[in-house]
């Protein structure tokens, strides 16, 4: 090979190695962007909750699969509800099998275990839901989906509810303040994790 071609070559492949390293760096900078758009629809959205900071907290690992789509937010929110009644329930349960409940403290966390188990059903109702649905720009008819969010809203409202009984329950009953804190903590972020997703459901448009 002649020494210009030679030089040409090296120059060519000086190219490419920078080539590949500018793109990569733009790559980069556009992921980190886009990120930070992401997590930035998520705290904008939760700023209209009831709880924001909760929201976030538990909302903001999903920026990556939520992106900018309200919808996708809503499917998460309620993920995480269903999660933390999930935990709520064990917690619950465990309780249940403490000893040296008062027949009262008995039944109270009995009732609460049950009222759990609803909540539990009433969100994997409305994600099923949800999921039917799709979107607005499904092909589902606009007063099939109207029918179906409000069915979720019902859903999701009732759970609440569900939850409240909960904690309400043990006020004004015979309960140590032990037991009624056990279940207030357990319970509360339940509550309040669930009335987000019901505000950010609320404030979906179709
Ligand atoms: C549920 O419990 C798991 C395990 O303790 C925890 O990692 C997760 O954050 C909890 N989720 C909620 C929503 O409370």
């Amino acid at each position: 090979m002649e020494a210009s071609n030679l030089h040409f070559l090296a120059i060519l492949l000086l190219l490419v190695t920078n080539m590949s390293a500018i793109t990569s760096a733009a790559s980069s900078s556009s992921f980190y962007s886009s990120n930070d758009n992401n997590s930035n629809f998520i705290k904008t959205s939760c700023s209209t909750t009831t709880y924001p900071k909760l929201c976030n907290q538990y909302l903001s690992s999903y920026a990556s699969v939520v992106r900018s789509n309200p919808w996708k937010l809503c499917n998460c929110a309620l993920s995480v509800s269903l999660q933390a009644a999930r935990n709520a329930s064990s917690l619950a349960t465990a309780l249940s099998k403490q000893r040296g409940l008062t027949k009262a403290e008995a039944g109270i966390v009995a009732d609460c275990v049950e009222n759990l188990g609803d909540s539990i059903d009433e969100l994997k109702q409305s994600i099923k839901a949800m999921a039917r649905i799709g979107g607005p720009s499904s092909s589902t008819a606009k007063d099939k989906a109207e029918f179906q969010m409000a069915n979720v809203k019902t859903w999701v409202s009732a759970t609440i509810t569900d939850e409240n009984t909960c904690t309400d329950g043990s006020t004004g009953r015979k309960v140590s303040a032990g037991v009624k804190s056990q279940i207030r903590s357990s319970i509360v972020d339940v509550a309040r994790i669930t009335s987000n997703a019901l505000s950010l459901i609320n404030s979906l448009k179709y």
